[in-house]
């Protein structure tokens, strides 16, 4: 990355820690924290907001995952995105939704209520990867929806979605993705993989306040599904935006993924998504991959010299930002790195490392260094 001095200085957290640890809640860069300060400035003295906010960060949303703004909700976060697609898709009795055992679970729980009456199946990983074959075994003409994490949380396991789309949608089977893990590390294109449904929160990989995330519904499928949630911000603006009045007596809803969204959504948040998100853009997903993927390449090399348990599949094709080596007691080893200024997370009986594009090998470096002290 040309002048990484210079990205550096866009993030703040960069002179008071090492921070690995973007899988789990991201810090947020500079010009993210000026936008906000700027919007509470802004309504504390005036109660005017800049025209500019209006949008709520979706064309931007948009372009990152190859969609159109009209394709667009503003959720809350993943996991409301991830209930409404399964709220809206009424599956016939007896149908399945096909799920994996690597998941998170907002990925699965809105599919286990009784009164969806569904039967959830998992594809078993093995050895940390969920094979093809074994998807193109499970999925079959009584599944409903195939509900899956883009990348998984704890291995950083990256599925190949224009495949599994494929495999669903020879079935009649709906896509549904959490990209919680994927969007603004990896490239995620839905147009590309035959995506239906896909949901993400921004404090993550899209270095964002929580309480911003989008809902991306695939056009043809908009006016096909009643939203299970309604308010104003469902309907059509129009006749509210030339009268000053709302019309009551009918439900009149959006004709774009708008209908999905209810009420007032956490503005400051979204004025927060809306500025990574142009930050994110202006770097470029391709070039963000790339050094990402470079650094957990560094990390990996290190982490084989050491003659540790990799826990993350190790070919390029199904590798993330995540990567996960076992160690014991992790809890333990997380909190002293903490200690000691080094940011990762315990999980699955190892440590997981997320690195983002600003990072260096030197901060990597400075990780394994402590992991080979506690070695000797
Ligand atoms: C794969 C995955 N999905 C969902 C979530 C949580 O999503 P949210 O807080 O946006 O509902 C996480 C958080 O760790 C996650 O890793």
């Amino acid at each position: 990355m040309e002048n990484i001095e210079k990205v550096r200085s866009q993030f703040p957290i960069t002179k008071n820690r090492v921070f690995l640890n973007h899988a789990a809640q991201s810090p947020l860069p500079k010009p993210v924290a000026d936008a906000m300060h700027k919007y509470i400035d802004e309504s504390s003295s005036f109660a005017t907001y800049a025209k500019e906010y209006e949008d709520l960060g979706k064309p931007f949303f948009a372009k990152l995952i190859n969609a159109e703004t009209g394709e667009i909700a503003v959720v809350e976060n993943t996991s409301v995105g991830m209930n409404i697609a399964a709220n809206v898709l009424h599956p016939k009795p007896g149908s399945k939704i096909v799920t994996t055992d690597l998941e998170y679970p907002s990925v699965v729980y809105p599919f286990l209520r009784k009164s969806l009456g569904v039967e959830v199946e998992y594809v078993k990983n093995v050895k940390g990867k969920v094979l093809l074959e074994n998807v193109e075994r499970v999925v079959d003409d009584k599944t409903a929806a195939v509900a899956i994490s883009h990348v998984e949380y704890a291995n950083g396991f990256r599925h190949d979605m224009r495949a599994i789309s494929e495999i669903a949608h020879e079935h009649g089977a709906y896509v549904i993705v959490d990209a919680i893990q994927s969007t603004g590390a990896v490239s995620v294109d839905v147009k590309r993989d035959n995506i239906d449904f896909l949901t993400a929160s921004c404090y993550k990989w899209l270095l964002s306040p929580p309480g911003a995330g989008y809902l991306y519904v695939r056009e043809e499928l908009i006016q096909k599904f009643e939203p299970p949630f309604t308010g104003w911000a469902s309907v059509k603006q129009e006749i509210f935006n030339t009268t000053d009045f709302w019309d009551i007596w009918k439900l009149e809803l959006s004709e774009t993924a708008t209908r999905f969204e209810v009420g007032s959504p956490s503005y400051i948040s979204l004025v927060g998504a809306r500025e990574a998100l142009k930050l994110l853009l202006s770097v470029g997903i391709s070039n963000i991959e790339r050094r990402i993927l470079g650094l957990t390449d560094h990390l990996i090399d290190s982490i084989k010299d050491m003659n540790l348990d990799l826990q993350t599949p190790e070919e390029k094709a199904c590798r993330s930002g995540i990567v996960n080596f076992r160690v014991e007691n992790p809890r333990q080893v997380a909190e002293e790195l903490g200690r000691k200024g080094i940011i990762v997370s315990a999980r699955s009986n190892g440590i997981r490392v997320s690195p983002h594009f600003y990072n260096t090998e030197e901060e990597i470096d400075a990780l394994t260094d402590e992991i080979r002290k506690r070695q000797k």
